[in-house]
């Protein structure tokens, strides 16, 4: 007979971007949960705040900082007060991140540098600066684990998402860079990426609509009616589904797990 896996984060210490909501802030429950004491940033104070209260409310270890992904100052500030104020750094989820939905040709270079800017320069720093702070005889300094937070469209094109599948691909081969150099370098610093299907979070929904106003479909049913259909298990894939992935990948249960693509998709990118 196998016993039950139970994952276990009890003694470790995370930080998760864009955690106030979404996805991210059901990753912070998630690792709260397996008993990780998590720091929550993010842009939006008042929603990060509310995800720390449900937290603790439900015998977690939470607590908020706002913070910006892209100014490399404000990481400097967050990894130094997690490691001061909860006491060390294990995990980092570079989670935060933005969609522009928009055909190549109607894409503004503002809004193309500026996708670029949170989702592949705000991973960047996190990997930076949370390696800085895990790597031996850094201010953590127990070795840990990085994941990043990339998409489908970081490994198949959509239309309507380029900017979007640009930054996201870049994601992809960032993560499995930082990985071989940790690795090589002998860190004990995992990095792996998550590759999500389309999962109806504020930014999930916000994609329905943004294909119709791109001019590539009809309404937001025959949007949904297309994601159905490419996907053999159905558009089912809930938060959960997500922040599953990212505890097994913060745990030592994956020990061996570095530069890793955990696509949960419903199978999407599988045909
Ligand atoms: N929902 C999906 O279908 C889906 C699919 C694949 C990948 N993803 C990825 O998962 C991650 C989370 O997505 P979500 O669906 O929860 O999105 P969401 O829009 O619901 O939440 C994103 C969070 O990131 C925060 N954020 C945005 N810019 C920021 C910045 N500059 N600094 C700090 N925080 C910032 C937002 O305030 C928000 O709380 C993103 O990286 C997204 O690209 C989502």
């Amino acid at each position: 007979m196998t016993a039950g896996l139970t994952i276990s984060l009890e003694g470790k210490v995370a930080l998760v971007t864009g955690s106030a909501r979404g996805l991210g802030a059901e990753i912070a429950r998630t690792l709260a949960g397996a008993g990780a004491t998590v720091m929550i940033t993010d842009i939006l104070a008042p929603e990060g705040e509310a995800t720390v209260a449900d937290i603790n409310k439900s015998g977690g270890r939470a607590a908020f900082l706002k913070h910006d992904v892209t100014r490399e100052d404000q990481w400097q500030e967050v990894v130094a007060k997690t490691v001061s104020e909860l006491g060390g750094l294990d995990i980092v989820v570079n989670n935060a991140g933005i969609e522009i939905c928009a055909l190549l040709e109607d894409t503004s270079m503002e809004d193309f540098q500026r996708i670029l800017d949170i989702n592949v320069s705000g991973v960047f720093l996190g990997i930076k600066h949370g390696c800085k702070a895990m790597k031996p005889g850094g201010t953590a300094g127990k070795g840990g684990s990085i994941i990043n937070l990339s998409s489908v469209a970081g490994l198949r094109g959509f239309a309507g998402l380029g900017a979007y599948c640009g930054s996201k691909g870049a994601v992809k081969l960032l993560t499995k860079a930082a990985a071989v150099e940790f690795g090589n370098l002998g860190y004990g610093v995992r990095v792996n990426s998550i590759h999500p299907g389309l999962i109806f979070t504020d930014m999930g929904n916000a994609v329905l609509k943004g294909i119709v106003e791109a001019g590539l479909a009809p309404d937001e049913a025959a949007t949904r009616q297309l994601f159905e259909t490419l996907t053999p298990l159905g558009m089912t894939g809930a938060p959960s589904d997500i922040a599953k992935a990212a505890l097994y990948l913060a745990s030592d249960q994956s020990p061996w797990v570095t530069g890793a693509e955990l696509v949960v998709d419903g199978g999407i990118t599988a045909s």
